[in-house]
């Protein structure tokens, strides 16, 4: 649906009516990609960061926080059990954490790539030549979010980062083939609501096959500690005109939702999202993975999490996606 900035404006400020929106883009969800979920396993591997984003709780300044990485054979094994669970995506993400070179990205994508799965890594800003040795060892999506495209709010938020930097990384990333994920934060400080139509517009230009979109929520460990954050409303607002501009993409019920609300990610399904995905991190690293306060499950397992959402799922009329899930039905390229 081609939306002007003006209609993108009006509709996200419009707090009113916006169940018509809901209904709206529920709707075109259901029409472009059918009632299913496609649930990918999320495994958060590393959460040392050499970046320093104001916002987020695992950045580089953060001394109150206990650091992790798994090994090489603790993701490749997280990731088998994953699979074994019936995961048909495994979501690789991680701080920006260079321990885990080219090389050995390569090594631990043709691992799981024997496990019959597509992959999709989520390691930040990297060189050209990394991500391209990752797509031909087998990665199949790479998601980044963009954060903001207002860039002056960028450079303050990302001290030491380059907005153009980033711009550049996704372009290379579609470039290079991998299915591209993008995205966005709501509510981040003297973020407008002009500025989210142009983010939304900007998402569309570059072509995004997936879009994510969650509301800030403050860190207590974060120089933005006192900020007031984003709201569930207008981050699903945001989400919902994202369905109606490009109706056929893969849209998830971030975890963030459910972070502000108990019905946070339902009811993002009900109105335009298509995916979740359950973390199958285990044990203590859920816990400290800590991108921002009162994230959801750190206590249970991998299992429980998949039995949960998938029993939320059906609660609501919609059926668990059996296939890979990607975008207009693109399936994994296999590494040759
Ligand atoms: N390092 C990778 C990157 O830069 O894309 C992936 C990890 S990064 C922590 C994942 C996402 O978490 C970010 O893109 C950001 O949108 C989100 N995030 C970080 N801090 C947050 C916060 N306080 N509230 C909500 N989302 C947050
Ligand atoms: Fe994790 Fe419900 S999704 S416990």
């Amino acid at each position: 649906m081609n939306l002007s900035k003006q209609d993108i404006i009006r509709l996200l400020s419009d707090e009113q009516n916006q169940e018509d929106l809901f209904r709206k883009a529920d709707a075109v969800r259901k029409q472009y990609v059918g009632d299913e979920v496609h649930l990918r396993g999320l495994i958060e591997f590393s959460n040392i960061c050499r970046n320093n984003c104001m916002y987020c709780g695992i950045r580089r300044d953060n001394s109150q926080l206990a650091r992790y990485r798994m090994s090489e054979n603790e993701l490749i094994e997280t990731a088998h059990r994953a699979a074994d669970m019936g995961f048909k995506t495994i979501v690789m993400q991680s701080g920006e954490d260079v321990w885990f070179s080219r090389e050995r990205m390569c090594r631990i994508v043709e691992a799981i790539k024997k496990f019959d799965v597509a992959i999709t890594l989520s390691v930040g800003e990297r060189d050209y030549d990394d991500y391209k040795a990752w797509f031909d060892a087998g990665a199949d999506r790479y998601l980044m979010r963009i954060e903001t495209t207002d860039k002056d709010l960028y450079h303050r938020l990302d001290p030491g980062m380059s907005w153009q930097h980033r711009h550049e990384c996704l372009l290379a990333l579609k470039e290079i083939g991998y299915e591209l994920g993008s995205g966005i934060m709501v509510g981040l400080p003297e973020q407008s609501v002009e500025s989210i139509a142009e983010d939304l517009l900007y998402l569309k230009e570059i072509g995004v096959d997936m879009a994510g979109i969650g509301p800030f929520i403050p860190h207590p460990q974060t120089p933005l500690k006192d900020a007031a954050g984003g709201t569930l409303d207008l981050a699903r607002r945001t989400m919902a005109v994202m369905r109606l501009i490009m109706p056929d993409i893969n849209i998830p019920a971030t975890t963030a939702m459910e972070s502000l609300h108990p019905m946070g990610r339902i009811w993002t399904l009900q109105s335009g999202a298509n995916v979740v995905m359950p973390n199958v991190t285990e044990g203590e690293y859920r816990k400290l993975y800590e991108l921002y306060p009162g994230k959801i499950c750190v206590d249970d397992t991998p299992l429980h999490c998949k039995t949960c959402i998938g029993a939320k799922i059906m609660s609501i009329g919609r059926t668990i996606g059996q296939g890979y899930g990607g975008h207009a039905g693109k399936l994994p390229h296999r590494a040759h």
